[in-house]
């Protein structure tokens, strides 16, 4: 089996292409590198002792997109820009990457006759939860920003390509808050410049490349007062795509499955695992609410284990400890 990850030079491409390339799948990473680095494909080869091909183009050129889709059995589609902030400042940018890009891969698809694929999306589509822990039938909600607005409008797309198409197969993962790294520490996440992003702050804080951490609110309806999220290890939402693939190559229509734990864990509760898996002191402060910000979400994830048979079986311990070992690689604590 071939299988295509648009952006798989990325966070969670990268790890997802250790899985399928261990789990015996040809892998072709298409990516333009806007937000990753070549050099993954060598940490790849290391990892998994096999490199991927890997095609350097852009999802918005139907030329490229076409021609890497030729022999191709389905496709992971993860490429897309992400950050929240950036989503509010630049909406054209972002539409134009993610809705507009992923019109142009389903376009290329209908040529090339692919009919299978699995979407990246995010638990940011249910908005501001009425009901925890959230299922697959919560209905979504309005994302706070035009990044996760994209989201929303490309699950919506892919249902109507379904309707459209009855032998077309999308599956719309929703991932909660993925952090962690490859037990390696050869990948992991790498933002630029400052991260929004509560991992990789830490994190940063921890290996001492930034000061204290901001704690963005302490007065939610929660038990310490600080947000609450599910935070799920990259390498099971990688996982969680290997168990998706033989779904989506033996089902037609469409369906979103969520990726999460089924448990929350607040800022603080993250903070003091943090602190005991590096050994190191996080200090931090309050500050106010982010705007944005909900206190809580986590999943209901019985879906995913009822029709992939997958569930996660990396804890807060297991997420934080693999972090740490990525960032003490990243900052030159450790070798
Ligand atoms: P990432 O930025 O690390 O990876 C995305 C990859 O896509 C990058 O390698 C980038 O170079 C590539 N890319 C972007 N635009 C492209 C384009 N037009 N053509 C070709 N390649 C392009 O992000 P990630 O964290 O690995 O996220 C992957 C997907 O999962 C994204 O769609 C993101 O929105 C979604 N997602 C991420 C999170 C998260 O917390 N990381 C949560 C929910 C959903
Ligand atoms: C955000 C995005 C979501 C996206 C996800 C992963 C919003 C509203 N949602 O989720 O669409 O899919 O990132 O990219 O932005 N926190 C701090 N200090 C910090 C950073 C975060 O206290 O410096 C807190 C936040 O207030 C929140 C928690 O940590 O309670 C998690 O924040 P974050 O990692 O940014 O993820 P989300 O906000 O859940």
């Amino acid at each position: 089996m071939k299988i295509l990850l648009t952006g798989g030079m990325g966070f969670i491409g990268s790890h997802t292409a250790t899985v399928l390339l261990e789990a015996g799948y040809e892998v072709v990473i298409y990516d333009n590198l806007c937000n990753s680095n070549a050099s993954v494909l060598d940490s790849l080869e290391t990892i998994t002792g096999k490199r991927p091909s890997f095609v350097k183009g852009d999802i918005r050129d139907l030329t490229a997109m076409t021609a890497a889709l030729t022999g191709i059995d389905a496709v992971v589609h993860f490429a897309g820009l992400k950050a929240v902030g950036e989503s509010v400042a630049k909406p054209i940018e972002y539409y134009d990457n993610n809705v507009h890009g992923t019109l142009v891969l389903l376009e290329a698809m209908k040529k090339t006759g692919v009919k299978r694929l699995i979407f990246s999306s995010s638990s940011t589509v249910y908005g501001t939860p009425t009901t925890l822990p959230l299922t697959e039938e919560c209905p979504t909600g309005t994302p706070t920003n035009p990044y996760g607005r994209s989201k929303l409008h490309i699950e919506e797309i892919l249902a109507d390509v379904c309707i459209s198409d009855p032998d077309f197969s999308a599956v719309c993962l929703r991932y909660f808050n993925p952090i962690g790294a490859h037990e390696s520490g050869l990948i992991g996440e790498n933002p630029n410049g400052i991260p929004n992003n509560l991992l990789p702050y830490v994190a940063r804080v921890a290996s001492g490349t930034l000061e204290c951490l901001r704690v963005f609110g302490n007065d939610y309806p929660t038990p310490d007062g600080t947000g609450v999220r599910d935070y799920i290890h990259v390498m099971d939402l990688a996982e969680g795509h290997a168990k998706a693939l033989p779904y989506v190559l033996n089902h037609k229509g469409w369906i979103a499955i969520n990726l999460g734990c089924g448990r929350g864990y607040s800022v603080l509760e993250v903070v003091k695992a943090f602190e005991k898996a590096s050994g190191r002191k996080v200090p931090y402060q309050i500050m106010p609410r982010r705007d944005g910000d909900i206190a809580a979400n986590w999943a209901d994830p019985k879906r995913a284990f009822e029709l992939l048979g997958w569930k996660a079986e990396r804890n807060i311990d297991d997420m934080c400890r693999d972090s740490w070992h990525y960032e003490a690689k990243r900052s030159g604590i450790e070798a």
